[in-house]
């Protein structure tokens, strides 16, 4: 499917690694340009090389921002729009709540996670606005969690985190639709990232079973049988910032493999 994105600019945070690595590494063979953001300016920059070395004439440019700093975001924002043009896309990546039940996440962790995301998107979508509204096709994706729709009790932080996220999403749909920018949430199951190695090392400790058994256990909760890949969710990411999906705005779509249980 020819999805029309060559020459589109897209930001993305939380693109040292992980599901935000593999949306700009998505994007690029899309040939849209990039800016990156994280904290973490060698990860980052080695990575844009990469890109770049695999993308001959896609433009990557690194932007340093810190969302629990949030006087990080203008000077990162305006630093890339300066680097590239303008922007198109805003993919709003980054976050990645520590697991735990209640008695394990001191009052900072709720607060960090908070000040990433949702507060963190809303804070980088206010300053992103006024470039995206120049753009002839805007898009917002946020990329929260299928724990805000089916909260566990094991990982405390996901669901309100995410429930904010995904209310978030709605709220710029509602209000950003006038200016013809659509914005979209992607909820992703357990992930394949490091995120994913660390659950199945919890799962074993508290069944008192080898990691391979847990990781049987964990996938057998997964109609489709298989962990979900930082690449499925990207697939979903160009696809949602592409013309071909101009009319689908304020909803969230799981990639999980099937396991959330609600409709
Ligand atoms: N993996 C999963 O199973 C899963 C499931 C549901 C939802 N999600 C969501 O998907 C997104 C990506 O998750 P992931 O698994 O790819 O996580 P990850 O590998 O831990 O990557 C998290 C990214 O967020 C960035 N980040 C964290 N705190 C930040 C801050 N204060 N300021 C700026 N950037 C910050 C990190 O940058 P640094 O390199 O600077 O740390 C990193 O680039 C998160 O929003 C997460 O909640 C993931």
């Amino acid at each position: 499917m020819e999805l029309g994105l060559k020459g589109r600019i897209a930001f993305v945070t939380g693109a040292s690694k992980g599901i935000g690595r593999a949306i700009a590494e998505e994007f690029a063979r899309e040939g849209v340009d990039l800016a990156l953001f994280g904290r973490d300016r060698a990860k980052c920059e080695a990575l844009a090389g990469e890109i770049r070395d695999e993308n001959g004439a896609v433009r990557v440019v690194f932007s340093a921002i810190d969302f629990e700093r949030p006087d990080t975001i203008r000077p990162a924002v305006t630093a890339a729009v300066e680097a590239l043009g303008g922007v198109d896309i805003l993919v709003n990546c980054a976050g990645g709540a520590p697991r735990g039940l209640l008695e394990d996440i001191p009052d900072e962790k709720w607060e960090q996670g908070f000040a990433v995301k949702p507060i963190g998107l809303m804070r980088m979508s206010r300053e992103v606005l006024p470039y995206l509204r120049k753009s002839t096709q805007g898009r917002i994706i946020n990329i929260a969690g299928t724990r805000g729709r089916e909260p566990s009790m094991f990982s405390v932080m996901a669901g309100p985190i995410n429930l904010g996220t995904l209310s978030a999403t709605k709220v710029l749909a509602n209000a950003l639709g006038a200016d013809g920018i659509t914005v979209n949430a992607v909820n992703p199951g357990s992930t394949d990232t490091g995120r994913w190695t660390d659950l199945i090392g919890r799962e074993a400790r508290q069944r008192g079973v080898s990691e391979a058994e847990a990781e049987k256990h964990l996938l057998s909760e997964v109609p489709l049988g298989r962990v979900v890949m930082p690449e499925d969710i990207a697939n979903v990411v160009v696809f949602l910032a592409s013309a071909r999906a101009g009319m689908i705005s304020g909803t969230a779509i799981n990639v999980d493999g099937g396991r959330t249980r609600s409709i």
